[in-house]
């Protein structure tokens, strides 16, 4: 039974555009088990109407503090809810729940509850970025609300910046983190395991201010450290986009940027690693020398020797204890099972993620990917275009196969020798 599984949540819906997510995050929670009764705003209404939640939430959608046969339905709503989920929040609700002001059906539920309570802000940048935004945001967080995002990314009317809905993957993760006591007490299935996950593409400098890198955007890593904090699993994500990072369900942040920093960050940290992800972009060869200054066009085109890093996955293939599982990935342009067989032999790992980056909607910097999944034993499967969240999902069913194979069996991936324990 999972974390939400019967567990009664007022959905608060404040009129903001993103209030179209909310009908995403409705419909998870009654996935999940939940008994979602949804709460909007007259704001909400003038964005989204009521009847798509009234068909996908388990109560009707209720609006105003007046129309229901329940004398005092706001204290009905608070008093029974297991947690209120306010998706999105506007800098309004925010600051109305801030001060206490209870001048319609939602904020007086927020006012009569004395459950948990998630607030997911959503607005335009130069609102989210007010200092009486931010210190409502902060007071709340004071007070024990769980604050999920916003995001950086693309608003309303094109713009881009702070301020976007957090993913309602990341809204149900917290929930279900809150709801089934966070981390290994939630009871998933990687509960008591510690994950170790690799995102986003390293950048080796020229000179101050170019660099050599690559496409990677790390939303792949991230998702699957998200994935596997919501089931349970310990997380440690080696990122070399911190600011987009999921630090939160516990996840342990660590920004670097060149190979050698991911190559530092990773060997730390393996010894305790029950699983490593390698899913992040590794330049393969670095500039010999980094420029002190910036190369200056006038000095002509600069001639770039470079040298090896060191393969961190290939390293850890030769280097591991009985028992951890190492998950590497191929972002290939052809003949795409052949290059991810050889690289998972070679690299003496158990499973490899090939993806072939030149299709559509698959790969750097897609939300969406479509990858081949093949393990140590031949054995593979795919999984066709989906979106991130459910393509790392996939990954950690894989990868926890792995686990249990090589330690049913106590057999070491890389070198297919017997151990014992
Ligand atoms: N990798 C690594 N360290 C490196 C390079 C790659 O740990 N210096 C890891 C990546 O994180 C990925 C896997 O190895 O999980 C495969 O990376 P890829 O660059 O595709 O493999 P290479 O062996 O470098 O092969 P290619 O010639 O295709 O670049």
């Amino acid at each position: 039974m999972g974390a939400l599984d019967g567990r009664r949540i007022v959905l608060g819906v404040t009129g903001g555009i993103a209030a179209y997510k909310a009908i995403e995050v409705c419909r998870r929670l009654v996935d999940a088990g939940a008994h979602v009764s949804p709460v909007m705003t007259g704001g909400a209404m003038r964005f989204v109407g009521s009847a798509t939640f009234d068909a996908l939430a388990s109560e009707p959608t209720q609006v105003s503090l007046w129309d229901e046969e329940h004398p005092v339905p706001h204290t009905r709503l608070g008093q029974g809810a297991d947690l209120v989920v306010v998706c999105p929040a506007t800098a309004r609700l925010l600051a109305d729940y801030r001060m206490g002001r209870s001048g319609d059906l939602l904020t007086a539920t927020l006012m009569a509850t004395r459950a948990p309570v998630v607030v997911c802000p959503a607005m335009h940048t130069e609102m989210w970025e007010q200092p009486a935004v931010q210190e409502n945001v902060v007071v709340l967080a004071e007070r024990g609300v769980t604050i999920v995002g916003p995001d950086h990314g693309r608003l309303a009317g094109g713009d881009v910046g702070a301020g976007r809905l957090a993913d309602p993957v990341d809204v149900i993760a917290a929930i279900d983190s809150i709801l089934g006591g966070g981390g290994s007490s939630a009871g998933g299935d990687m509960a008591g395991l510690e994950v170790l996950v690799t995102a986003g593409g390293t950048r080796e400098p020229i000179c101050p201010v170019r660099y050599v890198g690559n496409r990677s955007s790390g939303k792949q890593g991230h998702a699957i450290a998200v994935a596997a904090a919501m089931r349970g699993a310990k997380v440690r994500c080696v990122t070399t986009q911190p600011e987009t990072a999921p630090d939160r369900l516990g996840i342990e942040v660590v920004g670097v940027e060149t190979a050698a920093e991911m190559a530092t960050a990773v060997l730390d940290n393996f010894g305790t690693a029950d699983m490593v992800l390698m899913a992040a972009a590794v330049a393969d060869f670095r500039p010999v020398v980094v420029a002190g200054s910036k190369l200056k066009k006038a000095d002509g085109a600069p001639e770039i020797k470079m040298e090896p890093t060191t393969d961190i996955l290939a390293e850890l293939g030769h280097n591991r204890s009985a028992g951890q599982v190492l998950v590497g990935f191929a972002a290939e342009t052809a003949d795409l099972r052949q290059n991810a067989t050889s690289k998972l032999e070679s690299k003496g790992i158990d499973m490899i993620v090939a993806n072939d980056v030149s299709a559509p909607g698959v790969g750097f910097g897609h939300d969406t990917n479509a990858v081949l999944l093949i393990d140590r034993g031949g054995e593979s499967s795919e999984v066709p275009l989906a979106d991130k969240h459910q393509v790392a999902a996939a990954v950690l069913d894989a990868a926890l196969n792995c686990l249990h194979n090589a330690r049913d069996t106590g057999t070491v991936g890389g070198t297919g020798e017997g151990v014992t324990g």
